[in-house]
């Protein structure tokens, strides 16, 4: 079966998922996004490899960082930016997404940054635009459903590399409600690619998909257990948004079990990384002295972001 990502020369031509990403594709994004952060570390404001390009940010569901740092990125390499206000745009009048994406493609678009609440709707207009015979018209997934958050798992793994330099020799837990969790499976794919030692799920049975102990995972239902001698540490927020039904007794018996607390914390390793992809719900996943203390990384992470998204806007472009 073709890779849907990747042009017929093997190379990326749109970013769907890390899932099927060949390891050298996600190496040359993280050295490529290193090249950035020192760009912007040397205060060159703005570079022109997207001149002339214009870049159109669709988000179908809300974001604060991902659809900035994609609008700062995009901006740093000198592309025209164009947000959709999709409350205002003609989907609120019944028009269909690939309608939508015709009419943007009569636009002159040349990548579509696309943010959906379905689960394969990235595909779906990457598929279109294939059938279409646009094949220089890029697509970009900023989240879709439970599926997948690859700039999110590409930014992960970037972070992990700057703190930790080697993936080979790091334990890695993935904490809480994997169930739902696009960001879980975008870095759990991109850190079995990347060789990780040991990659551990924790959480509540109820939000632990039987899947991830097939894909090699330790699965561990007790959070000291799971974090003891970790090196990284993934918290995922708690998606009431995605959840059916009562999965979790209270929210406060939540995080008495699975809270990220400074307790629980020291067992981890002294040096242990505490990541969250964010929004981040202070005293439901993480205790506010956990995700503002020594350990926690989670604003580098959104600083990484605009690199890694200016390297994959780049890359695509490039190709
Ligand atoms: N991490 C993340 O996707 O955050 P936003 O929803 O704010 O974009």
């Amino acid at each position: 079966m073709t890779n849907p990502q990747l042009n017929v020369h093997g190379e990326l031509t749109h970013l769907l998922a890390t899932e099927g990403l060949p390891r050298e594709i996600l190496i040359h994004i993280l050295d490529t996004a290193a090249t950035f952060v020192g760009i912007t570390d040397r205060e060159v404001k703005k570079i022109p490899l997207l001149r002339g390009k214009s870049v159109f940010n669709l988000f179908f569901e809300n974001s604060t960082r991902t659809r900035t740092t994609f609008e700062i990125a995009a901006k740093r390499l000198s592309a025209d930016v164009i947000n959709l206000d999709i409350t205002r745009s003609s989907t609120a009048k019944g028009e269909t997404l690939l309608d939508t994406i015709d009419n943007l493609c009569s636009m002159h678009a040349d990548m579509f940054v696309v943010r959906h609440a379905m689960s394969g709707a990235p595909y779906l207009i990457a598929e279109h635009l294939k059938r279409m015979g646009k094949h220089d018209i890029h697509v970009v997934n900023a989240g879709d459903g439970r599926h997948a958050h690859p700039t999110q798992g590409l930014l992960d793994m970037y972070t992990i590399r700057h703190f930790k330099k080697d993936f080979e020799p790091l334990t890695v837990a993935v904490v809480g409600d994997i169930l739902h969790s696009r960001v879980a499976r975008s870095d759990i794919h991109a850190l079995k690619t990347l060789g990780v030692a040991e990659l551990r799920a924790v959480g509540p049975k109820t939000l632990l998909p039987s899947e991830f102990s097939h894909l090699g995972m330790r699965v561990f239902h007790n959070l000291e257990e799971g974090l003891k001698d970790c090196d990284v540490i993934i918290m995922l927020r708690l998606q009431n948004e995605r959840m059916n039904g009562a999965l979790l007794p209270s929210v406060s018996e939540y995080f008495g079990h699975y809270g990220l607390s400074p307790e629980k914390l020291a067992y981890a390793k002294p040096d242990a990384i505490v990541m969250h992809p964010g929004p981040i719900n202070r005293g439901v996943e993480i205790a506010s002295e956990v995700a503002d203390g020594q350990q926690a990384v989670i604003l580098d992470q959104v600083t990484f972001g605009i690199a890694v998204r200016m390297a994959v806007m780049s890359i695509l472009a490039g190709n």
